[in-house]
């Protein structure tokens, strides 16, 4: 095994905050039952937060980010993993305060690891990652609350973005009629590739004015925005509809009554994929191999960019700039 690796790794010295390659050494690794050689990890909106000046995700540095990794098991004294095994590991604390991702060797806690679903390539799960994880949850419980391809038109806000990109490719596969908002013209014709059956301009959503109640249009809708935009949509969704939401690019404070909910039984339904629990977990990853599984041309589709380590510094402000259309992966293999 190598005992010396790559990582990128985020310093703070005089209150600045650095990212730079380095080489670190296996003993330099956190605690953990279970080291990885990572094959690829992703850039998340979080992952571009936790490298910017200020931050309130990092609170202690050094540290390597990245909340997402995929790779092979290299030794584990946990007996659930053996060497070789082509595993996944999503959030809890990774790339946050453990270090992350962004490193060609990673050591974790044995809990926090998936086995890779069957269906799936290593690279196929970071172009999903926590956003896919994030769509894929949004999908199982807007389901849950009995919101079906009959039901009616789904709207899918930031849709450009990673999550608002899988729900919307998941969404078409299992035969929704999705509504794609967007803030970017260039991505249009992007989201009818993926299967859109409209796309409308993010604008549009809210439209002229903000009401509490407003006309019926969506049956539900998968939010990763927030803000004014989510207000908007719960004015907006039919008798009984339901909102899954993830995100707050569009804002935190959300302009809304209690009117909906009481007048229309609207279900608003909060998405973490951080802590959700194990046997969620494992539960929507395998939906993500099987039938919200996204075709090999969304998944070529979906895939911005491809970068390596030493490009990190640039590609992770490059998301914030909102110019990106879908994801940014890292190859580490
Ligand atoms: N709850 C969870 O567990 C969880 C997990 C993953 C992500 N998230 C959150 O979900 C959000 C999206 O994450 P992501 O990884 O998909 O990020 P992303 O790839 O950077 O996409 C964000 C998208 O939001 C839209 N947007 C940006 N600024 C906006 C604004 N001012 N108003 C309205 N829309 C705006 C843009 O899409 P358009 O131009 O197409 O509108 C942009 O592409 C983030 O807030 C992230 O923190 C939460």
């Amino acid at each position: 095994m190598t005992h010396t690796f790559k990582a990128y790794r985020l310093t703070k010295r005089n209150d600045q905050v650095k990212g730079e390659v380095q080489q670190l050494s296996i003993h330099d690794l956190p605690e953990g039952e279970v080291l990885i050689r990572v094959h690829y990890s992703g850039i998340n909106y979080k992952d571009a937060m936790a490298n910017m000046e200020n931050t309130p995700i990092i609170k202690d540095y050094p540290i390597t980010p990245g909340i997402d990794l995929a790779g092979e098991v290299v030794e584990s004294s946990d007996d659930r993993f053996t060497e070789g095994d082509p595993v996944i590991v999503t959030s809890y604390d990774l790339g946050v305060s453990h270090d992350g991702g962004y490193s060609e060797y990673a050591r974790v806690k044995a809990e926090w690891v998936i086995p890779l679903p069957e269906g799936l390539t290593l690279k196929q799960a970071m172009i999903l990652g926590t956003a896919g994880l994030t769509a894929a949850l949004s999908i199982d419980q807007l389901q849950q609350q009995q919101i079906m391809p009959e039901s009616g038109k789904l709207l899918v806000t930031g849709a450009s973005g990673g999550v608002g990109s899988i729900a919307t490719a998941m969404l078409a596969n299992l035969g929704y009629h999705v509504e794609a908002s967007t803030g970017k013209v260039k991505a249009h014709d992007w989201l009818y590739q993926l299967g859109a059956k409209k796309v409308i301009d993010r604008t549009d959503v809210t439209g002229e004015k903000l009401r509490t109640i407003d006309r019926q249009t969506w049956a539900g809708a998968v939010d990763p925005v927030g803000g004014s935009t989510l207000a908007s949509i719960i004015s907006k969704l039919n008798y009984n509809g339901a909102v899954a939401v993830s995100g707050l690019t569009g804002g935190v404070k959300v302009p809304t009554s209690v009117h909906p909910f009481i007048l229309r039984g609207i279900h608003l339904i909060g998405i973490d994929s951080v802590y959700c629990p194990m046997q969620v977990r494992q539960h929507v990853w395998q939906r993500m191999a099987t039938d919200l599984k996204l075709t090999v041309q969304q998944f070529d589709t979906i895939v911005a960019k491809e970068v390596c380590l030493e490009d990190l510094e640039h590609a992770l402000p490059l998301l914030l700039e909102t110019n990106v259309i879908g994801r940014i992966i890292l190859n580490l293999s």
